[in-house]
Parts: structure tokens; sequence; C-alpha cells
């Protein structure tokens, strides 16, 4: 776990790890792989990791979840990281493997594990870097309490809620904890209580918990606030 001082001092941290570790996938394999998060907190360090010395014609960049919503909306995760990441930092259009949401949670979800299973051998997708938050329920990408502990060996499943909630696609737990480096990000008051529940391990039902007993490569990065050393 690494605490720090303050939001824009983590978000550098995150993008020097995150950076650090592609460099290192690239090294070993000539390419690399990195799952985006959606969501606010991971922005400030996709921002500053736009500005790190990557070489992202040789990163493929996934996303761990999406909204059901075209990829301009404000909702899009995709969208997000366009303006934080993918556009200041010119990561090749090839290089982007979008989650299509925008033809409905079941026929995304299908496209997408099939999209992995093209460009992922093996029973898990092995990404090098995967980067998620946590919502203060507990939720990681978009699985949510209460949803099915196994999805039956699939990557990728799709989360359908109805009307005003959007529907989702999200990776699995297990897809998500089999990552080489897993960063879990959070900061601020509102998420001191689910870092403190997170931290003890002790509610195996709440998704956080559950991919931090997949995940050996699980760093927690947080500030003060969100470790519960501030107010
Ligand atoms: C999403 C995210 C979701 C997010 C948490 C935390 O699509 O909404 O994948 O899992 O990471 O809800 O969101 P904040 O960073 O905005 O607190």
């Amino acid at each position: 776990m690494w605490v720090f001082e303050d939001v824009e001092a983590m978000a550098a941290a995150i993008a020097d790890c995150v950076a650090g570790e592609l460099d290192q996938a690239v090294g070993r394999s000539g390419t690399a792989s990195l799952v985006l998060a959606g969501g606010s907190t991971p922005e400030s360090s996709y921002r500053q990791l736009a500005s790190r010395p990557v070489d992202w014609s040789r990163v493929d960049v996934f996303w761990g979840d999406e909204r059901c919503v075209p990829p301009d909306a404000p909702e899009s995760n995709y969208r997000m990281a366009l303006g934080a990441l993918l556009a200041p930092a010119r990561v090749p259009t090839e290089r982007l493997h979008r989650i299509e949401g925008e033809v409905g949670p079941r026929l995304a979800a299908e496209r997408y594990e099939r999209l992995l299973r093209t460009r992922m051998a093996g029973d898990w997708p092995r990404f090098d870097v995967v980067t998620v938050g946590v919502g203060e329920d507990g939720h990681v990408a978009s699985v949510f309490p209460g949803d099915a502990e196994s999805a039956g060996g699939r990557w990728v499943v799709p989360v359908e809620r109805d009307a005003p909630e959007i529907s989702r696609v999200s990776l699995t737990l297990d897809a998500l904890g089999a990552a080489r480096r897993l960063l879990v990000l959070a900061t601020g008051a509102r998420k001191a209580q689910i870092v403190a529940r997170a931290l003890a391990g002790k509610e195996g039902a709440l998704p956080v918990v559950r991919l931090a007993q997949r995940a050996p490569g699980l760093i927690w990065f947080l500030d003060r606030v969100a470790a519960g050393e501030a107010s």
C-alpha cells in the first residue's frame, strides 16, 4: 500500500509506476498491455502518464469496464481516457481496444470477450498493468456487491440495468485479478470507510476484497484522507 500527501503526488507516483511496468513489459516481450479504469479518480494519473516516456506504439490499451453509452457521451470511460491520456500521448488508434458499449451490454460483452481471446492466450488474460478504482459500496470495475461470484470462465460480462441506471460491460474479477500488476486507486474522505473495510479483508462479499484475494500483484494507491490518516 502506498499513501500520498495529496492527489497530485499520488497521480505522479501512479504515472511513474505504470510507465515503469509498461517499459519492463516491452523489454520482456516487445509489447505491453494496459487496462484503464473509469470514474473520476484515475483522471489525474492518466494526465500525468501522458507525459511519461512510454513507447505507446507497443502498448495495447484496454478497458476494465464501460458504460453502455456512445463513446462521446459524458458518462463514457473511453471519453475520459481520450481526453486525459490517449489524445495527449498520441496513442496510435490501432492500439486502442474500446468496449463498444453503445451496441448494448450483451453484444458488447460478447465482442470484447472475443477480442480479448484473440489477443491473450491462456485461461485468463495476463494484462501487464490493470488500474481500477473502488466504489463506496466496494465495487470494482462494474462488478457490484451481490453480482454472481463466478462468471463461468468468462472474461467479460454484461451488467444489465433498467433505466434510469445505465447498463455496463465489465471484465470479471478473475480477468482483472490475473494481472501482473494491479493498481487500486482511492482518494478522498468518501473512500476512507471502504478502504478500511477492504484492507481488513474480512468481508468476502465485497468485490474489492474478492479481487484482492485473486490478485497477488495488487498495490493500493491512496491519498492520506482515503487511508484514514487525515480528515
Ligand atoms: C466506472 C468505474 C467504477 C469506478 C468507481 C469509483 O465505470 O464507474 O469503473 O468502478 O472506478 O465507481 O469511481 P470514482 O473514481 O469516480 O470514485
